[in-house]
């Protein structure tokens, strides 16, 4: 059968805006577009961990066979949420399948009507899908703008969630945090941290940027994901042992669902106990993400990120322009993709590069040169 007419003519308009998705694989060998910020996903030692606790775990099966709440609990499972919860300096975690479950299965949940959620413009697409399946209402603040969000709390009523991002996906930036809770600590509202670009990269043995800025206490809850710098999949929300009660209880994204696989679960607790010696991996990034900024800067005519992050991004003339300098870095063996709405606002088309730990000084300088060329 075929598609529905309407739905015909919004591929048709994404085709002629140039702004149609395709599933493509790449031969490009120069990574400057995966979220495998420490390389983990890539890394022998990963591997190598992944398949002794493979071994030790031969007894448990490969699928988790059900829901948590059925037939898919594990000691496993709950040892693993435990040493999650402590690695974050929280008192409890939750796992779910990915960090877009978590968000929503968050988001969906907590908020009830008669609820305010106050969130930032630029916040994830699993955020705000979340906050669509609530009955709270819901009021966006520009982005990293404490003023916009003080200024929301007018619209507030009931309990107030304020839904931010430590490091924001696209953007390469960082959420003011500590003025973002110091208005949350004034207004009693809940503040919730999503912590997916940072878990692994910032703070003590990569706890994350919360932990950074000793702002635990101040947030209630993190989302932590798994598939970024852990290189593997899945995610936690870290915050209370009554905040995992209540999700255990009435988060239907953790409910209805299969757990995570065996495989998950290990690739899971290998990274973690492989994070705390990644303090040189963690110091090249930062060193490199800054040495990025500097090269992309020198560009003339193109505007950059003014954030010191492994986000790094330039914009372009228009979505031709971006198209051409991705085809070119390809063709040149360099893998950087462009972004276009609706993951990011019309106008704001951009080329999104993430540093990673691997990544060498000469190939962001010959990414660089590619750049430089188009133009
Ligand atoms: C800020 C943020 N939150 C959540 C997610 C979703 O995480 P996952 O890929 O684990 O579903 C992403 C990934 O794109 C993200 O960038």
């Amino acid at each position: 059968m075929e598609l529905p007419v309407k739905l015909r003519q919004k591929l048709a308009d994404r085709a002629q805006l140039g702004t149609l998705r395709r599933l493509r694989t790449t031969a490009a060998s120069i990574d400057f577009c995966s979220n495998d910020y420490l390389g983990l996903a890539r890394s022998g030692k990963l591997r190598a961990g992944l398949e002794s606790e493979l071994q030790q775990y031969n007894h448990l099966p490969l699928g988790a066979t059900g829901s948590r709440l059925l037939s898919g609990n594990s000691t496993l499972a709950e040892e693993l949420e435990t040493s999650i919860a402590s690695f974050h300096a929280a008192p409890a975690a939750l796992l779910f399948n990915s960090g877009f479950a978590a968000n929503t299965g968050f988001f969906s949940a907590l908020p009830q009507r008669g609820d305010t959620i106050l969130y930032d413009e630029a916040s994830h697409a699993s955020i705000k899908d979340g906050i669509r399946l609530n009955f709270a209402r819901a009021y966006s603040f520009r982005h990293n703008s404490p003023e916009d969000l003080r200024n929301k709390f007018r619209h507030a009523t009931g309990e107030v969630y304020v839904a931010v991002e430590s490091l924001y996906s696209m953007d390469g930036d960082f959420a003011p945090l500590n003025e973002l809770a110091e208005i949350c600590a004034e207004k009693g509202a809940y503040l919730v941290v999503d912590e997916a670009h940072t878990n692994g990269l910032y703070g003590p043995r990569g706890a994350g940027l919360v932990p950074e800025l000793n702002l635990t206490d101040k947030v209630f809850a993190r989302i932590m994901t798994f598939g970024k710098a852990l290189g593997g999949h899945g995610a936690a929300v870290v915050g209370s042992e009554a905040l995992r009660q209540y999700l255990i209880n009435f988060s239907r994204p953790f409910i209805y669902t299969t757990a995570l696989p065996l495989h998950a679960l290990l690739s899971i607790k290998t990274a973690y106990t492989l994070l705390p010696h990644l303090d040189s991996e963690r110091a090249r990034i930062h060193a490199l993400a800054k040495y990025l900024k500097k090269v992309l800067g020198q560009l003339p005519g193109i505007s950059v990120n003014s954030a010191d992050s492994p986000i790094q991004w330039l914009q372009a003339p228009d979505v031709a322009a971006l198209k051409l300098i991705s085809q070119n870095l390809l063709a040149g063996g360099l893998d950087a993709r462009p972004v276009y709405p609706p993951t990011v606002p019309a106008g704001k088309e951009r080329l999104r590069l993430i540093v990673h730990a691997f990544n060498t000084e000469s190939e962001i300088e010959k990414l660089a040169a590619v750049i430089a060329n188009v133009r």
